[in-house]
C-alpha cells in the first residue's frame, strides 16, 4: 500500500521502538520524513533504513520537552521540507527504573513523566496546528497507552499523563474538525521495545496471561495502526483512542 505518497510525516522519538517502526512504515507507504529524537545514533539508523525505502529524510536531534528547541526544529522542517501533513507524537515514557507505587513516589518523577509523556505532545502539536488549520488538512497521531485507560500499579503519573494525551486528543479533534484535520490517539498495550527490559519476568508473565490474544505486540503492530490513522483510510475518524493491546481493554 502507498497511502502516504508524497506526504511529509514528522515522527518524534523515531530512534527506537514504536517511533522507528512507524517512521519506516510511513516511508514504505510513500511518505517523506522529518524525524526527531534525543538519540542521534538511533536516529541515523532509522534514517538510513527509511532512505533505503525511498524516502527523503531530515533528521533532527532535539529534546521534545524543550519548547524553544522544538520551535527551532519545526522552523527547520518548514524551511527544508515544507508543509507537515502528518505529525506523530510518539515521545513518551514511564518513570522506568524510578517507577514506584504512589505512596512512595516523588513530585520530581511526576514532573519528568508529565513533561515527557504529555507536554511533549502539546509542544510539537502547537508547532503544526496553525499551518494545518490554514491549509484545511492534516493528521495528528498521538501515542497514549492502555495504562491511561485501565490504570497500572506503579505507573500512576504515567497513566495520568497518557489519559491527559487522550483528553488533549479529543479536545484538539473538536477544535480542528471544521478544518478537516484529524486528531487521533493510539493506546498500545505492552509492546516489544527496549522498555520491556525494565519489567520483571514475573510481571511480564502476569500481563501476558491477561491478554486475550496471549502475546505482546511488535512495534510494527502499532505502526500499522499509525499508518492507518495517518492516511485517508481513517478520514471519518477523529478524537478516537484506538486500543491496540491484544484485547486486554475492550471498548
Ligand atoms: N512499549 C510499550 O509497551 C508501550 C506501551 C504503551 C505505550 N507506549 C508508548 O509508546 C511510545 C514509544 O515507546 P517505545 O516503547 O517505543 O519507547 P523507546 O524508548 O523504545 O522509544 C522512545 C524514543 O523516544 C525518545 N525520547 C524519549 N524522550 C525524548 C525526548 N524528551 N525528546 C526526544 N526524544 C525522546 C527516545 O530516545 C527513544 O528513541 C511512548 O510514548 C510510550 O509511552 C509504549
Amino acid at each position: 500500500m502507498r497511502r502516504l505518497e508524497g506526504k511529509l510525516a514528522v515522527v518524534t522519538g523515531a530512534a527506537n521502538g514504536i517511533g522507528r517502526a512507524s517512521a519506516l512504515r510511513f516511508a514504505s507507504e510513500g511518505a517523506n520524513l522529518a524525524i526527531i529524537d534525543m538519540e542521534e545514533e538511533g536516529l541515523a539508523v532509522t534514517a538510513d533504513k527509511a532512505r533505503e525505502a525511498g524516502a527523503t529524510v531530515l533528521t533532527i536531534t532535539a529534546n521534545c520537552t524543550d519548547e524553544d528547541v522544538v520551535a527551532d526544529a519545526f522552523k527547520r522542517i518548514y524551511a527544508e521540507a515544507g508543509f507537515v501533513d502528518i505529525l506523530m507524537n510518539n515521545v513518551g515514557q514511564s518513570a522506568r527504573q524510578r517507577a514506584s507505587e504512589f505512596y512512595a513516589s516523588s513530585s520530581e518523577v511526576w514532573r519528568f513523566v508529565l513533561e515527557v509523556s504529555l507536554m511533549s505532545t502539546l509542544i510539537s502539536s502547537r508547532q503544526v496546528v496553525p499551518a494545518m488549520r490554514e491549509a484545511g488538512k492534516g493528521k495528528i497521531v498521538n501515542v497514549a497507552s492502555n495504562a491511561g485507560l485501565a490504570g497500572e500499579v506503579g505507573l500512576s503519573e504515567y497513566a495520568a499523563a497518557k489519559m491527559g494525551v487522550i483528553g488533549f486528543t479529543r479536545s484538539l479533534a473538536r477544535e480542528l474538525a471544521p478544518f478537516r484535520v484529524n486528531v487521533n490517539a493510539i493506546c498500545p498495550g505492552v509492546t516489544k521495545t527496549r522498555i520491556i527490559g525494565n519489567i520483571s519476568e514475573d510481571i511480564l508473565e502476569k500481563i501476558r496471561q491477561s491478554i486475550p490474544l496471549g502475546f505482546f505486540a511488535e512495534p510494527e503492530d502499532i505502526a500499522a495502526t499509525a499508518a492507518f490513522l495517518a492516511s485517508e483510510d481513517s478520514r471519518y475518524m477523529t478524537g478516537q483512542s484506538v486500543v491496540v493491546d491484544g484485547g486486554r481493554w475492550m471498548v
